[in-house]
């Protein structure tokens, strides 16, 4: 039995009701449509009708092909229109909701001590200078009256690089920023001896030792500071660095002492000690800085003259600094990256 022309477009319009996809709709139209669809078969066939026939016949097969036609855009829109409503769905956008921000980043509390340091030094006069982490033995320890055996030595031990330096001894990672000093001052004195500018220069920086517990980290900072001239004495230093506590902690009521003390490359050295007239770390003496008036040796390292230039230097933690300005205990929190620490200071 043949289908008849309202059974094919029964079928047609079933057919794609049921689609839910462009691909499949287009798929059934070319069962009906396409060049072996039912309709298209049903044209072919009526060359074989006579001619009075073929007319009426024709044109009925014609109107079930644009019934079709119309069923099939008819769907076509609905599925696009669905398509749409489902990707507006998909991608709707809450616009009363508050909005998430960016998360913004802060300057670590030790940077800000650097920065504050080359801040308050810049500005009486002092070069900032920066030099390389992984150091030569010659510049560490032997220039700075450190020979190798040394028993001074074992005061700093710290981490070695598998690679020889010039002075064909071991690179290591430096232990304190002290071989800055060398660094600077053979470079600038020339200029000193020649021109009488003056050595006066700060380096802060990176230092690792092999230390780790509540004060101490395989990796510190330090602040390095190097005055030499004709006639810089150990009073400067008293002056210079006085003042520097006294800009850097923000108060006028602290005191400050300069205690005995030893190091290889300074001649009388001391530790210089702070104490604050107020606040909750009142009364008591803390120590915060090396420093002393460079010893001959080093200033005929640096390529100059001791008979002729004098003067100081100091090296100070930054850590140290920074734990008293802000009153934290514990150094550790510095290299841990806990958020809830770090955003005080952002
Ligand atoms: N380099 C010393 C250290 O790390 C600190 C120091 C002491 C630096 C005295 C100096 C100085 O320049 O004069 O322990």
């Amino acid at each position: 039995m043949t289908e008849s022309l309202q059974q094919i477009v029964d079928r047609a319009r079933a057919e794609f009701a049921a689609v839910s996809e462009g691909p499949a709709l287009e798929d059934a139209k070319a069962r009906y449509l396409g060049k072996g669809g039912a309709l298209t078969e049903l044209l072919k066939g009526l060359t074989a009708l006579p001619p009075e026939e073929k007319k009426s016949r024709g044109a009925e097969i014609n109107r079930a092909k644009e019934t079709v036609e119309e069923a099939l855009r008819a769907r076509r829109a609905e599925l696009a229109e669905a398509a749409l409503a489902a990707r507006l769905a998909a991608e709707a956008i809450d616009v009363t909701l508050p909005g998430r921000g960016r998360g913004t980043g802060g300057i670590h509390p030790v940077i800000r001590t650097w920065q504050r340091v080359e801040e308050i030094f810049g500005s009486i006069g002092f070069d900032v200078a920066d030099g390389p982490e992984i150091e030569a033995d010659w510049f560490n320890f032997t220039a700075l009256n450190n020979p190798p055996n040394h028993p001074a030595r074992s005061m700093q031990d710290t981490f070695y690089v598998d690679m020889k330096g010039t002075d064909g001894l071991p690179l290591l990672l430096r232990t304190h920023t002290s071989p800055m000093q060398v660094r600077y001052a053979r470079e600038h004195a020339r200029a000193l001896v020649e021109e009488g500018k003056p050595i006066k220069v700060i380096a802060p920086g990176r230092t690792y030792r092999v230390d780790s517990d509540a004060t101490h980290s395989p990796m510190f900072h330090q602040v390095e500071g190097l005055w030499i001239d004709e006639a810089i004495s150990f009073a400067d230093l008293k002056g210079v660095y006085t003042d520097f506590l006294r800009r850097f902690f923000e108060t006028d009521a602290l005191t400050v002492r300069f205690r005995p003390s030893y190091f290889p490359f300074t001649e009388p050295s001391a530790e210089i000690d702070m104490m604050f007239d107020s606040g909750p770390l009142k009364g008591r003496w803390l120590e915060i800085s090396g420093s002393g008036q460079v010893h001959p040796a080093v200033v005929r390292n640096f390529g100059l003259d001791p008979e002729r230039y004098i003067g100081f230097a100091f090296g100070s933690g930054l850590e140290r600094l920074t734990m008293l300005r802000y009153g934290i205990g514990d150094l550790r929190l510095f290299f841990e990256g806990d958020l809830r620490f770090l955003r005080q200071f952002a």
